[in-house]
């Protein structure tokens, strides 16, 4: 393997007495997209802060390319940020804007033209360079500031939340463009949101964090498939979740029956959550189903219905059917064995991983 870009080893960070990142450990490779991904308040602004120097850790290491840079200031990393809210210039034109910090490094009036024309053309903004910022829309204005961001050449490019203020059409469409700038340039982006469809649509790799420590990491499907607990397969996509028991490998029990299922790896009798997505869900009469629920409502959302109601132990199930159900009758639901996903209440991603690992390979 290559050596990471980025390295955490137990990087802790206190205000004093509130903990804001708790042992955080990872690697980053070169040229790949990272999304950080977790609700407000769970250190991902903060991360973000170590990696370009602008904050330091309390404990533990960070490396850029295998070389500890705790105490290395910010301007002399090769890490460039886009802030949330751009922080442009408003009194300087586009142009100026992106020059600023090539002008700061006293690069010569040439070289400035060829790099700032080089940059607008990547961000799609030929020709924009004598406008105000005032003229600019919003979607412009945050290509700007990552044009801003790619005109010094950072190895590195950290966007926190670079899309919050945009509308869902145009938020939609530079998610396409950022993902397209990132694969043609080869730099490595760490990418800060809450949403979990934009974290999906556009990661390498997600690193999904609760109060301050990383929960799970992997791909966008390993994640969506596989979530090691109730925290992620709710904050990722939507699931449904009841209690369970684990009879022996391959076998769960819920809601008063066994199933097979696909995963194993558990203390027999373990008690355990069982999720099941909307979309791994399908209607069908009541002696055919798997399950019998009591539909209570029905939306129409557009490519499919959604559909809740409940069985008879009281848990709620949602499903997405492009089927209609009538509210108030009785349907039977129905399932493949690998559409049930069993989670253990407080595994670590550690023995998770170990245990997925020794579980496939039997
Ligand atoms: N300078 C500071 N002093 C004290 N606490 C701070 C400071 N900066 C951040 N925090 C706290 O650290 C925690 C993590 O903050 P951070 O900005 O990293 O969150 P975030 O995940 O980026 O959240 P959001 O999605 O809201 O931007 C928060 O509880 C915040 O209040
Ligand atoms: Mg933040």
């Amino acid at each position: 393997m290559k050596e990471p870009i980025i390295t955490f080893k137990k990087v802790k960070k206190n205000y004093d007495e509130t903990v804001v990142l708790n042992n955080v450990s990872f690697d980053i490779e070169q040229g790949k997209f990272y999304t950080l991904l977790g609700p407000s308040g769970c250190g991902k602004t903060t991360i973000l802060r170590l990696i370009a120097g602008f904050d330091e850790a309390s404990q533990g290491e960070i490396l850029l390319e295998g070389k500890r840079v705790n105490d290395i200031p910010a301007n002399k990393r090769k890490v460039n940020t886009v802030f949330q809210d751009y922080a442009l210039f408003p009194h300087m034109n586009v142009f100026e804007n992106i020059a600023f910090g090539l002008r700061i490094k006293k690069v010569s009036q040439t070289i400035i033209e060829e790099k700032v024309k080089e940059v607008l053309k990547m961000v799609q903004l030929d020709g924009f360079g004598n406008r105000e910022i005032s003229e600019m829309s919003g979607g412009q204005r945050q290509r700007v500031a990552i044009a801003r961001a790619l005109v010094n050449e950072p190895e590195v490019l950290l966007l926190d939340e670079p899309l919050s203020a945009l509308d869902l059409k145009l938020r939609t469409d530079m998610q396409y463009e950022l993902r397209e700038l990132q694969k043609r340039l080869g730099i490595t982006f760490i990418f800060v949101t809450h949403d979990q469809e934009e974290a999906l649509a556009m990661s390498d790799e997600i690193f999904v964090l609760r109060k301050g420590k990383i929960i799970q990491s992997g791909t966008p499907v390993d994640i969506y498939d596989e979530p090691i607990n109730r925290f992620v397969a709710d904050f990722i996509g939507e699931s449904n979740i009841v209690p369970g028991n684990m009879i022996e490998d391959n076998c769960v029990e819920f809601v008063g029956k066994s199933f097979e299922c696909v995963d194993g790896g558990m203390k027999s009798n373990e008690s355990v959550e069982v999720m099941i997505r909307p979309e791994d869900l399908s209607l069908t009469t009541v002696e055919n189903g798997k399950l019998q629920v009591k539909v209570d409502s029905q939306l129409f959302r557009g490519v499919h219905y959604e559909i809740v109601g409940h069985d008879d132990d009281g848990n709620e199930w949602v499903v997405h059917s492009t089927r209609k159900a009538k509210e108030g009758s009785r349907v039977g639901l129905s399932f493949e064995p690998e559409d049930i996903h069993v989670m253990r209440f407080n595994e670590t991603e550690e023995e998770f991983d170990a245990r997925l690992e020794s579980y496939d390979e039997e």
